[in-house]
């Protein structure tokens, strides 16, 4: 098997182009055959790399975080890592900045997250396939609907990250498209605008499915630059801080 060597700057650079941006386009376009030739071969690289870009385990502060039942139909999140989301989320209560979710879906995760804080929530989600339906959208809003801290942006992750203005972010929580171009774009868009000390979280980090988020996870915590630290890890789900 051929195993790709690309060193840190050649990842970034390659990186950093919204995914979505390409799909205004049609299919034939050069830039957006090139991109996706791009992610496809992120993706097969991040296959050859899954061992080297395994992230040790990591429990979360013991802290009596009780998680609230929850109809497990409606979301990939289990209780381990409810559990470990939400310890980081009151880890993060008095850091500047709101609260985000990318990829919102039916809103199980978003209404537990958003009772659980006094800080402004921002869920984006777009409902235009990719996982999330109209059908979605409604659960979502039912769930959802009245708490007042939440607003739905229903846009895609690179347009929601430019709506914040100077608004920094304390906590994000990103669970969108399961592929190395969007988890890498995803979290360093939303790192960069992390508070100190603020935390993001990434959900589906340690199954070969999903090869492409591990390896955009380490990726990102690799890259000293980025100021990350891993705060915790439970299986499917790893949490970095930004440094202080
Ligand atoms: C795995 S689900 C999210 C699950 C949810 N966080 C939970 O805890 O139950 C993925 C969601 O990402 C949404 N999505 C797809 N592309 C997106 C994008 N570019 N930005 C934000 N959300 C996106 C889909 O519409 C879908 O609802």
């Amino acid at each position: 098997m051929l195993v790709p060597m690309i060193d840190a700057r050649c990842l970034k650079f390659m990186n950093l182009q919204d995914p979505f941006y390409h799909k205004q386009f049609s299919k034939t376009n050069p830039g957006r055959l090139w991109f996706t030739l791009k992610a496809r071969w992120m993706e097969y690289s991040s296959k050859c790399r899954f061992l080297k870009c395994a992230i040790p385990l990591a429990a979360p502060v013991s802290d009596g975080i009780q998680v609230p039942d929850y109809p497990s139909s409606d979301t990939a999140v289990t209780p381990p890592q409810m559990r470990a989301i939400l310890q980081a989320l009151h880890a993060t209560e008095t850091v500047l900045g709101v609260v985000a979710e990318v990829g919102v879906y039916r809103g199980v995760t978003t209404a537990i997250l958003a009772t659980n804080t006094q800080r402004s929530y921002i869920a984006v989600d777009p409902y235009t396939g990719y996982g999330g339906s109209e059908n979605d959208l409604e659960l979502m809003k039912q769930r959802v609907g009245r708490l007042p801290n939440v607003t739905h942006l229903r846009m895609t992750s690179g347009l929601a990250v430019d709506q914040l203005d100077g608004a920094g972010v304390s906590f994000v929580f990103i669970d969108a498209v399961h592929d190395y171009v969007n988890a890498y774009f995803d979290g360093f868009v939303w790192g960069g605008r992390l508070s100190p000390g603020g935390m993001i979280a990434f959900h589906d980090t340690d199954a070969i499915n999903f090869a492409g988020v591990q390896c955009a996870v380490w990726d990102l915590l690799s890259d000293t630059s980025l100021g990350f630290e891993l705060y915790s890890h439970v299986e499917g789900t790893v949490i970095l801080r930004k440094a202080l």
